[in-house]
């Protein structure tokens, strides 16, 4: 059967009956719908955020609360669908907290833009390096206001692509606390006619690059194994701590456990990427290609032990913006920023960097001291139970019975709820 119900000119009903049309057709009850509810409001929003709006996904959002980051007390904001993602980090933020906390350090947030030219001659090539005064004061006016907020053009710079002749002009700017996409696109932009004027060529494209391998974010611990021991299930802290530190090699290693290693880093870093709605995949692009600048996948994280300490770090482009696009747009994205004291597009990076290791360190721990299913299924269960058709304070009850009997399957819910059903 064709999966397309929709109607040809959908995209181009009025927002309020696209909406409807969609409500009408995929939402089986008024429960569902309800769940699914979008106020007009939110709508009318998310109809300028997007192309064809029909409502909004309500992710859950919560708070992960107690971080200490260099000395300071932070509650973060994370958006996402994970279960065991906020748990995971808070426990990290209390175990770490507890040792001092983290220390974090970032870089200026500069974003790399490029203009591809094709068939430049090697005197073309010559010419346009010649003319860099004539290519920045045609950026002057593009780049005024960043420049006067302390951004601006930080380099110019060129290099030849041997596998397919084309030239690259790269610009280098200082975006401040934006994400910079708009901005570092419309300035290569303004140079492409000059610069294909100057090299005789012609441009291919003119984008930025994602990698961002300067806006960098550090995040470090130094937890005592006595802090460590009271988690480690029974077995030695130093243990646990050697054990840690293979985890890490090990992921450094090898290329398949380097990919849910990293991706166990970015659930914290995506989630708070969610909530204050920034550039996700912009910045999961960033932190992959950088886990792979040698060649090989490798860990965002190091750990060692040293002076009966277990030492964790983390040190991974990212480009988190605190103004422009929907970061402070959406009313939701203010308040989380708002939550954080309003941080800068720095100080964000460096909370999330913060966030990437707590996660990783929760996780390790976790998979080096009995494994991760017992907690993972324990926070299953309550989807389990809502599934199975308890709501309101059955759900949580139903869970717990659940976790009691050991069994997290559909089956066993059913079974479950059917006796709270008799029992009511
Ligand atoms: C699950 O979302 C993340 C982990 O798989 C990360 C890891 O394996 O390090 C637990």
């Amino acid at each position: 059967m064709n999966p397309a119900v929709l109607p040809a000119n959908f995209r181009k009903l009025p927002p309020e009956e696209r909406k409807l049309l969609w409500e009408q057709l995929f939402f089986v009850n008024d429960d569902e719908r309800s769940v699914a509810a979008c106020p007009p409001s939110a709508f009318e929003l998310a109809d300028l955020m997007v192309e064809s709006a029909v409502g909004t996904l309500p992710l859950p959002l919560g708070i992960v609360s107690g971080f200490i980051v260099n000395g300071e007390p932070y509650d973060l904001p994370l958006a996402v669908e994970e279960p065991s993602v906020i748990a995971a980090a808070g426990y990290a933020a209390s175990i770490i907290g507890k040792a001092g906390g983290f220390q974090v350090s970032s870089g200026e947030p500069l974003l790399h833009s490029y203009v591809y030219l094709e068939a430049v001659s090697p005197a073309g090539e010559a010419a346009l390096a010649a003319g860099y005064d004539r290519l920045i004061a045609c950026l002057d006016p593009v780049l005024a206001g960043l420049s006067r907020r302390g951004g601006g053009l930080r380099h110019l710079r060129q290099y030849r692509l041997p596998e397919t002749g084309l030239l690259a002009l790269e610009l280098l700017i200082d975006v401040r606390d934006a994400m910079g996409a708009n901005i570092v696109n419309t300035a290569a932009e303004a140079v492409r006619p000059l610069a294909e004027e100057l090299s005789g060529g012609r441009s291919l494209m003119c984008i930025l690059s994602n990698a961002s391998p300067e806006r960098r974010a550090q995040a470090a611990f130094c937890l005592p194994l006595k802090n460590l021991a009271p988690y480690c299930r029974g077995l030695p802290a130093e243990d646990i701590a050697r054990r840690i530190v293979l985890a890490a090699a090990l992921a450094d290693e090898d290329p398949a456990r380097a990919v849910t290693h990293n991706k166990g880093v970015m659930n914290g870093i995506a989630a708070l990427a969610q909530a204050t709605m920034n550039d996700t995949r912009a910045i999961e692009a960033a932190a992959h290609s950088w886990a792979a600048r040698s060649g090989r996948l490798r860990s965002l994280t190091a750990y060692r032990v040293a002076d009966d300490c277990l030492h964790g770090s983390i040190d991974l482009p990212l480009a988190f913006a605190t103004v422009g696009g929907s970061v402070d747009l959406h009313p939701v994205s203010r308040a989380c920023l708002a939550l954080m004291g309003k941080p800068d597009s720095m100080k964000l990076a460096a909370l999330a960097a913060a966030l990437g290791l707590a996660q990783n360190f929760a996780a390790l721990l976790a998979l080096v001291s009995g494994g991760i299913q017992g907690g993972h299924m324990r926070l299953h269960s309550a989807r389990l139970a809502y599934r199975a058709g308890a709501r309101g304070a059955q759900t949580r009850l139903l869970a717990d019975r659940l976790a009691a009997r050991h069994d997290f399957s559909l089956q066993a819910a059913r079974e479950e709820y059917n006796k709270l059903q008799g029992d009511a």
